[in-house]
């Protein structure tokens, strides 16, 4: 077990998520939603941000990856592809951490596709001083400084996902 720090308490997180989901529910008034959650490292915000808003919302899920170990390798792939139509719906793109913005902006021409009716981005993290492509997510939950951060569905090489808080490793 590497030596994790802790960086943002679950009670921040908690505290964030209630002004998040108030955020999208004004936003949404009425409207079904559909969570596209990006696999894995999104999990754990997906489902408790979901848990706090009323609107209906169906889940589609797409697993990309552009990352090997610590550094992303600028290429995008889709692992595991959405399962459903999503023509016409609004569709709010959930993701862990905008870092470099290379998978973001891969998924928005990609589902510029499919005849969405709107397209947002909500990412639990962002880390601006990283950014290779320009890109802003609609909401956001905090901006992180330039650390690699592990812990609330974020990994390193596959561990500590499940982590309650937002962590860094003291390298
Ligand atoms: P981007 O395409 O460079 O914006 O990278 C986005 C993906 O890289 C995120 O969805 C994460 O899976 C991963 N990533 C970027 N920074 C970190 C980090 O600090 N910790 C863990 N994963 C990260
Ligand atoms: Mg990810």
């Amino acid at each position: 077990m590497k030596d994790i720090k802790v960086l943002i308490s679950e009670e921040k997180i908690n505290n964030r998520l209630e002004e998040l989901s108030k955020q999208i529910m004004e936003d949404y008034k009425g409207k079904d939603i559909v969570f596209l959650s990006i696999l894995k490292g999104s999990i754990f915000f997906t489902v408790e941000l979901a848990k706090r808003i009323k609107n209906n919302i169906q889940f589609e899920f797409i697993e990309v990856s552009s990352y090997n170990g610590h550094e992303s390798t600028g290429t995008v792939k889709i692992n595991k592809d959405i399962s459903n139509l999503i023509e016409g719906r609004d569709v709010i793109i959930i993701e862990d951490i905008v870092d470099t913005g290379r998978t973001l902006s891969f998924l928005k021409k990609y589902l510029s596709t499919k005849g969405v009716a709107s397209l947002k981005i909500c990412t639990l993290l962002d880390k601006p001083s990283r950014r290779v492509i320009p890109i802003e997510a609609d909401y956001i939950g905090f901006e992180v400084e330039n650390k690699f951060v592990v812990g609330y569905g974020l990994d390193d090489d596959q561990n500590y996902r499940n982590l309650n808080y937002v962590g860094y490793i003291e390298e």
